[in-house]
């Protein structure tokens, strides 16, 4: 909502003493520590404000290049990474890659290495080989963020999942969370599971063993296969869609069946804490794994969610671009001595 004319700048204070944020990619959760995590979402937190002012323009980042290289469709992360880039003051500049020379048969790297020959600051990346953001990354001179690769990480989306838990409820700590549906596919789980075990969460999966991966209870996770076993006690109920595209064979036996045992609908919403949250990263299969009138009911946070990748997704530019200038400038610093 608008509420201001003036932006004012993030304030930002780190909350550890001599803490520094060290990583010039954002690659995957898996690399972060508790206390990186903690300073992005603490950053995001401040960011909000600014998106809800009229005038929503940061010049913190004049002067900058982001460039958003999206193989595989996106709606929220691509727009909220342009947004978040504009908001900051950055040039940005999506690159389509449906009427580029990866049509006529340009590889990945081929194609990142001349971009990267244009001297972008910040390259944003979704693919749907997992590691591609981390080939990327070592190629590249610039910062790389990854916005989704195949079924290993999307740590912005976690990242924005934390913020708005700890928005709605207070701390991620202590939380009792239930992923559910289609785990085997999704990077969202993956990252989201790393991520709440490092803050202290207790994260389960509920969903049939044919969309569970195996080993799936070594990343720290209590296993259900039945809503009514797994929802009772929990706090946050996140729903994930049903990769059908990603699907080989036939690993549910119809999407009515599906519906019936793994759909969040009312009566099973109501199996969970009373208030639990409601989340879903998107894009939604409304009949599929949720029902309209728990993805519009009172205790959905879905449209929360996509607010809060606006605010996250500046703060992790910004951190990475600052990261990034002062890693250069010590390189700089020791070759002149
Ligand atoms: N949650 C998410 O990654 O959505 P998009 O595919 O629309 O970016």
């Amino acid at each position: 909502m608008a509420q201001s004319k003036t932006p004012s700048p993030i304030e930002f204070e780190p909350p550890y003493p001599g803490y520094v944020f060290s990583h010039q990619h954002l690659l995957g959760i898996a690399d972060l520590s508790p206390h990186d995590i903690t300073h992005l979402l603490d950053r995001a937190h401040e960011a909000v404000s600014v998106s809800r002012q009229v005038e929503k323009k940061k010049v913190t980042l004049r002067g900058r290049t982001q460039i958003n290289l999206f193989f595989e469709s996106s709606t929220r992360t691509q727009s909220s990474f342009e947004l978040a880039g504009k908001r900051l003051g950055a040039d940005v500049m999506n690159m389509s890659v449906g009427s580029s020379s990866v049509k006529k048969g340009e590889t990945l790297i081929d194609t990142a290495m001349t971009l990267n020959a244009m001297q972008p600051d910040l390259l944003v990346v979704r693919h749907h080989s997992a590691g591609a953001a981390e080939l990327l990354a070592q190629k590249v001179g610039c910062s790389v963020i990854n916005a989704g690769d195949g079924a290993h990480e999307h740590p912005t989306q976690a990242l924005l999942d934390a913020l708005t838990i700890r928005r709605h409820l207070g701390s991620v700590e202590r939380q009792t969370v239930a992923i559910c549906g289609d785990i085997l596919h999704s990077r969202v789980a993956r990252s989201n599971i790393i991520l709440l075990n490092a803050l202290g969460a207790r994260v389960r999966v509920i969903a049939p063993s044919t969309l569970l991966p195996s080993g799936i209870e070594r990343l720290g996770v209590e296993v259900f296969n039945r809503m009514e076993d797994g929802l009772p006690g929990c706090d946050v109920v996140m729903m994930l869609r049903l990769q059908r595209e990603r699907m080989e064979g036939a690993l549910i036996p119809s999407v009515r069946e599906y519906f019936h045992y793994f759909g969040l609908d009312a009566k099973k919403l109501k199996m969970a804490n009373p208030n639990a949250l409601v989340m879903h990263p998107g894009p939604m299969n409304r009949g599929v794994e949720i029902s309209s009138e728990v993805a519009d009911g009172a205790q959905s946070v879905i449209q929360v969610q996509v607010e809060m990748g606006v605010a996250l997704r500046m703060a992790v530019i910004e951190t990475l671009i600052e990261t990034s200038d002062r890693l250069s400038q010590k390189r700089s610093h020791r070759s002149a001595v």
